[in-house]
C-alpha cells in the first residue's frame, strides 16, 4: 500500500491540465467516489493495526495534496482566461485623478505672498515647544489664564513641553538668535485644548508676523496691516484698530476690516456691525525685547497675528471650520479653480 502512496503521489505531482474540462477528468480520476484515492482509502481496513497510524497519515497527506495540485492546476489556466478576456489594448487609460490644494494652503501661501513683498522673510519653528518660548519669554505671567490646562495641552510626563499654542514661539526664537533688524512672518499649526464645534477647533493654522528695527513706530505697523488687508481683501476694503491686550504687545490692537459680504452695511455674517475682526497686533513690549535678549532702549518692534482658518473664512465663506479637517473631497475641490 504505501509503495501504492508514493506513485499516486508523484502521479499527481506531474499532472496537468489546459482546461476545465481536462481537470475535471483528474479530479474524477483521483478525487471521486470511485477514484484512486478513495479506492486506497476503502483498503485501508485491511492495514494491520500496528500500521494504521502511519498509513491513515499518509493517505491523508496523499489526500491533501491531491486537492491542492488540482486547486492550482486550476489557478494556472483560469489566470491565462481571465486575463485574455479583460485586456483591451483599445480601451483608453484610466483618467489620473489630480488633487486640489488645500484651502487653507492657497490662503496661507497668498498671505505669505503678500508680505514677502513688503520685505518680509519665513521663519520657522518646533511645533512642540519649551514653555519658555511659547509663554515666559513672551511675558506671561506665572498665573496668566493662557497657561491653565484647558487651553493647553502638555506633555504628560514633562511639564515644561507643550504644543504651542501660537506662532510667537517662533518671534522668541528668532529674537534670540539675531540682532536687528528682524522682518519676518511665522506661518504654522498651533493647538489649544478647545471642544471641537463649527467655530472651534483643537488646532488652527496662523500667521504671525515681527518687526523690530531702530524708530519702529505704530503708524509703519497701520499702514502695513492696511496694504495687507486690500490686497487680501480687494481695494475698497477699511481697516479700523480697537484696543485690545496681549502680554507681548503694548500698546495692543484688534484689527476688523469692513464687512466683505454688506460692503459695511450691516448683514448677519457681521452681526450688523458692518466691520469683522481679523487678527490681533501691537508694539513689541520693551520686556520681550529684553527676555530675548534685544536692548529696548535702541530698538522697538510691532507685531501681529492672524488664524489662516478666519481669513479663509471670510474669504470663501466657509461656516463650518471642520469642513478644513475632514478630507471631504466634495468640498476640497470647490477650490481647484483657486489653485
Ligand atoms: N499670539 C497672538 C494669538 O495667538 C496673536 C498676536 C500676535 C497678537 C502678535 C498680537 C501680536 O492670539
Amino acid at each position: 500500500m504505501l509503495a501504492k502512496i508514493e506513485q499516486l503521489l508523484q502521479e499527481i505531482e506531474g499532472l496537468t491540465a489546459s482546461n476545465a474540462e481536462e481537470l475535471e477528468v483528474l479530479r474524477i480520476k483521483y478525487l471521486s467516489k470511485k477514484g484512486a484515492i478513495s479506492t486506497l482509502m476503502a483498503d485501508f481496513r485491511n492495514v494491520p493495526a500496528e500500521q494504521k497510524k502511519e498509513m491513515g497519515m499518509k493517505l491523508n497527506e496523499l489526500k491533501n495534496r491531491a486537492q491542492e495540485r488540482i486547486a492550482e492546476l486550476k489557478e494556472t489556466f483560469e489566470g491565462q482566461d481571465n486575463s485574455a478576456a479583460e485586456l483591451d489594448l483599445t480601451r483608453t487609460a484610466y483618467p489620473v485623478e489630480l488633487g486640489t490644494r488645500h484651502p487653507l494652503t492657497i490662503v496661507r501661501n497668498e498671505i505669505i505672498n503678500i508680505f514677502n513683498r513688503l520685505g518680509f522673510t519665513i521663519a520657522d519653528g518646533p511645533e512642540v515647544e519649551d514653555d519658555w518660548h511659547v509663554f515666559s519669554a513672551m511675558n506671561f505671567a506665572e498665573d496668566h489664564p493662557a497657561r491653565d490646562m484647558q487651553d493647553t495641552f502638555f506633555i504628560e510626563s514633562h511639564p515644561d513641553i507643550i504644543l504651542r499654542t501660537h506662532t510667537s514661539s517662533v518671534q522668541s526664537r528668532i529674537m534670540e538668535n539675531t540682532q536687528p533688524p528682524i522682518r519676518v512672518i511665522c506661518p504654522g499649526r498651533v493647538y489649544r485644548n478647545e471642544a471641537i464645534s463649527y467655530r472651534a477647533h483643537c488646532f488652527f493654522h496662523q500667521v504671525e508676523g515681527l518687526y523690530i528695527d531702530k524708530n519702529v513706530s505704530f503708524t509703519d505697523l497701520k499702514q502695513v496691516l492696511l496694504q495687507f488687508a486690500q490686497e487680501m481683501f480687494g481695494p475698497n476694503t477699511k481697516i479700523r484698530l480697537r484696543p485690545s491686550y496681549f502680554p507681548f504687545t503694548e500698546p495692543s490692537a484688534e484689527m476688523d476690516i469692513s464687512c466683505d459680504i454688506c460692503g459695511g452695511e450691516g448683514c448677519p455674517f457681521c452681526k450688523y456691525t458692518g466691520w469683522v475682526e481679523i487678527l490681533g497686533c501691537g508694539m513689541v513690549d520693551p520686556a520681550v525685547l529684553e527676555s530675548n535678549g534685544i536692548d529696548s532702549k535702541v530698538y522697538t518692534g510691532y507685531a501681529f497675528g492672524m488664524g489662516v482658518e478666519r481669513i479663509t473664512n471670510l474669504k470663501y465663506k466657509v461656516k463650518d471650520l471642520r469642513m478644513f479637517s475632514e478630507n471631504d473631497t466634495r468640498f476640497l475641490e470647490e477650490f481647484e479653480s483657486a489653485n
